[in-house]
């Protein structure tokens, strides 16, 4: 195992068991051991205690060695007292002063336990209807957005991390413009991402320029008209000035529920890659693809053989964590054992490809995309429908569109690709599947001391290639990329792109094809330059929606700090 001092240091910090004066009580060793033993567990009656143990070694096996890591709040809290072990929670907000402060404290106590939140706020009245009980007027989502928002300041998850939350709104809301702008002003509402929720009647009516009804949720009935395209513009201005808000497809969202009896999909966790039902929780794990590769007569090619071996076990061990997880409610104990939901995704996507020299921009990394995604789907479900063998379907398998087309799997969904925000340090990795992000940089260490940091494989390159200078990685870690740099083979410079060389358009194919093998959807951002303008911006979003992705999120580069600048000089 070879973790880096930023990893050790990532861990040691929040992840490792620590006695009430904050000595440590296991290193990483034992933390695998205390989350393998921990997941083992839930197979006690299945199988011999002989059996047992092999498992637990395996699962130890597989994290230790990096090939697969659960979402963190598995790796800290799996056999502790907390023993919450999902990052992915809805709860509904229903239309009652009562209903929104008892999910306040519901989300306060996911906080708590290091999980993250998602919300609609689409059945909230709008802002200045009435309140029968008071004659009063409504305050209206956003404003109650703001509350939750002060209360996820205030519980700072146990000294973990900070609770995030994803607040999203039906185009359709009549206080939908000013959702819209919420987030102009930075100060505001700086715990949640929020994503405008996307009718296929909407967008629809963005392509034909036509108006679109705005419904009052509390009395079902159409209010108003918005013409769509004005609507779809402020969108785009918003998140090119700020990077918010992103859109989510709900129709598309709920094309692919496979139990809709159980209700409709109104929201995502917080990064958007798990659509979930009102009170349903997932957990997520992550599958290292910088190591799955091998040498075949000195090529290197990708080792499938090797994936579904990690697949198979990693399935194994998310459906376990479903049964030992400790769920901060009883309806979403209840909710999330009825359709036993998983999401396996990757990590180290871009240093693959690295390693394969295909560049992240090119038709050639689509097609392994798909391949690669789509074989670890179907491994997936191979895995479901042996679990389902040994242990039974989920509970809600009857209500399922997986009853009628006759597949008995044990999960509703098994596939989701998660940012990987930590898992991706600790495994040292590129995360998810984003590009790279820079291929050298430096870092400000004590004293002020300049450390040069470069990425491990583009180091290796440029060791054997003979260029690797202490000079040249200062270049190009002021320039961000190595494009134009002469010292550097030119076929380098194509395979070793970062996320700035590469076009929006490479960015959302990249998540398309993804997305083409996901049950659940990805997590991903679009990145544009500094430079680029509306127009780009709304080209990615009618891209996004034409190759089927499930929602979109783009950055442009020094958006937000100029808005931090704006503001200054305002003040
Ligand atoms: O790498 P790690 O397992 O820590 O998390 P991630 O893959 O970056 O994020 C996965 C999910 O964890 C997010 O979509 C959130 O639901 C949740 N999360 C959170 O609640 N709070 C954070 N600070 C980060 C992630």
């Amino acid at each position: 195992m070879s973790l880096s001092d930023n990893a050790i240091k990532v861990l040691e910090k929040r992840y490792l068991s620590k006695d009430e004066n904050g000595q440590l009580l296991e290193d990483v060793n034992g933390m695998f051991h205390r989350v393998a033993k921990a997941v083992a567990s839930a197979d006690a009656s299945y199988v011999s205690a002989a059996e047992l143990q092999a498992f637990e070694n395996e699962f130890y096996e597989m994290m230790s060695g990096l090939e697969f890591l659960p979402n963190s709040p598995t790796l800290m809290n799996a056999g502790r007292p907390l023993g919450q072990l999902s990052a992915c929670f809805v709860l509904p907000i229903e239309d009652t002063m009562e209903d929104i402060f008892e999910t306040i404290k519901n989300a306060a106590m996911i906080h708590k336990s290091g999980g993250g939140t998602g919300f609609s706020f689409s059945r909230l009245r709008p802002k200045g209807a009435a309140v029968n009980s008071t004659g009063g007027v409504a305050s209206g989502p956003i404003s109650f957005m703001k509350v939750f928002n002060a209360a996820t300041e205030a519980v700072k998850q146990g000294g973990t991390r900070r609770g995030a939350n994803m607040g999203i709104l039906r185009v359709d809301h009549p206080d939908i413009m000013d959702f819209i702008t919420c987030k102009k002003d930075n100060a505001d509402i700086t715990n949640f991402n929020i994503s405008v929720g996307i009718t296929e009647e909407f967008m629809k009516a963005v392509e034909e320029n036509k108006e679109y009804a705005i419904i009052d949720p509390h009395y079902k009935t159409a209010v108003g008209k918005l013409n769509a395209r004005e609507v779809f513009d402020v969108i785009v201005d918003m998140a090119w000035s700020n990077g918010e808000p992103g859109i989510i497809f709900l129709d598309r969202l709920n094309q692919a529920n496979v139990t809709p009896a159980l209700g409709e999909f109104e929201s995502t966790n917080p990064c958007g890659e798990q659509p979930l039902l009102p009170y349903e929780a997932c957990n997520l794990g992550s599958i290292n693809l910088s190591l799955m590769i091998k040498n075949t007569e000195n090529q290197p090619e990708v080792d499938f053989e090797r994936i579904g071996t990690v697949v198979k076990k990693a399935i194994h061990f998310l459906d376990n964590v479903i049964d030992v997880n400790k769920y901060p409610l009883p309806e979403i104990d209840q909710m999330t054992k009825s359709t036993r939901k998983i999401g396996l995704g990757v990590m180290g996507w871009a240093d693959l490809l690295c390693q394969l020299n295909i560049p992240y921009n090119s038709q050639q990394a689509l097609e392994l995309a798909k391949q690669v995604m789509g074989f670890i789907q179907e491994q997936a479900r191979k895995t479901s429908i042996e679990l389902a063998e040994r242990k039974g379907v989920f509970p809600q398998f009857e209500n399922s569109s997986y009853q009628q087309q006759g597949i008995r799997v044990r999960n509703a969904t098994t596939t989701t690709i998660a940012p990987t925000g930590t898992l991706s340090i600790l495994a040292g990795v590129s995360s998810g599947i984003e590009p790279l992000f820079a291929l050298s940089y430096i870092r400000n260490v004590m004293d002020n001391d300049e450390l040069i940091e470069t990425n491990p494989f583009f180091k290796q390159v440029a060791i054997n290639g003979q260029f690797y200078t202490d000079t040249l990685m200062r270049i190009i870690a002021k320039k961000g990329t190595i494009k134009g740099v002469t010292e550097i083979p030119e076929y380098l410079q194509d395979v070793f792109v970062t996320a700035h060389d590469i076009s929006p358009e490479w960015h959302v194919k990249m998540q398309a094809a993804f997305q083409k093998y996901t049950d659940n959807a990805v997590s991903k951002t679009v990145n544009l330059s500094s430079k680029a303008t509306r127009e780009d911006v709304a080209d990615v979003f009618n891209l996004a929606y034409e190759t089927g992705c499930k929602g979109v999120t783009i950055y442009r580069d020094g958006s937000r700090d100029s808005q931090v600048l704006n503001i200054g000089k305002v003040n």
